[in-house]
């Protein structure tokens, strides 16, 4: 487990972004890509996981991230690990804070203090679906069409603005870990595209409605393609 820096080099102007995740992290990579090729104008000043052997934590130190892993079972309380989380981010004075499939349920407190910078993608057409077996409930649903949603996190579980969705065809035959898998291609190119927006200062939130460029989203957001 590698410690939080005081300073960490960044180009002016970049946004200085905390990724938080749980597990692959694989729109942790699609968030890493984006930032080296420079479509994000951000670095990624850490990325903290509360699953200390979270695999994405292995790829952003091959990226020369700072990591960190905090384990919420060390803690006596959800309020104890949210009060030590939102310290231990709050030392890498991000612009941003990015949950990428980061499965925690987050107090109230914790959510109030990044409110308005801290976004979160969830695996569904919100606001379908919040919460866990979106894909499941999705087939089960008989939808012919799923999708990914990037929001501003507020106290609502999964029910905070959205900026943006993807879609995808539900196809014959389809499994939830076959949609998961497809959806998942969806993801990587919609975080990265929100992030860019986000960090170029082109999305805000006043008064709980998202403004792209100066203009009202739909409640939906924008759909970034169509099915
Ligand atoms: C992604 O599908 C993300 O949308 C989902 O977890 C997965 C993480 O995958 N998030 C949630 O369900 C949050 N409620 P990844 O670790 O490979 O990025």
């Amino acid at each position: 487990m590698s410690q939080p820096e005081k300073s960490v080099k960044q180009t002016p102007g970049k946004k200085r972004l905390v990724i938080l995740i749980s597990g692959t992290g694989s729109n942790l990579n699609a968030i890493i890509d984006g930032t080296a090729d420079g479509r994000i104008n951000a670095g990624i000043v850490a990325v903290i996981s509360n699953r200390p052997d979270a695999a994405g934590l292995e790829r952003a130190t091959k990226a020369g991230i700072k990591t960190l892993g905090l384990d919420h079972k060390s803690f006596a309380s959800r309020e104890a690990f949210d009060e030590e989380l939102q310290a231990r981010i709050e030392e890498f004075r991000p612009d941003f804070v990015i949950l990428a499939g980061f499965m925690r349920i987050l107090t109230a407190p914790f959510v109030r203090h990044f409110q308005g910078r801290m976004l979160n993608i969830h695996p569904s057409l919100l606001p379908l679906y919040t919460g866990l077996n979106t894909h499941a409930r999705a087939l089960e649903a008989g939808d012919t069409r799923h999708g990914a949603t990037v929001h501003f996190v507020t106290e609502d579980l999964d029910g905070g603005p959205a900026i943006a969705q993807a879609l995808i065809p539900v196809l014959p035959g389809d499994t939830p870990e076959k949609l998961a898998g497809r959806l998942l291609i969806q993801e990587h190119i919609l975080y990265p595209q929100v992030l860019h927006w986000l960090c170029d200062g082109k999305v805000t939130l006043e008064d709980s409605r998202v403004l792209l460029n100066g203009e009202a989203l739909p409640e939906c957001g924008v759909r970034i393609n169509a099915v």
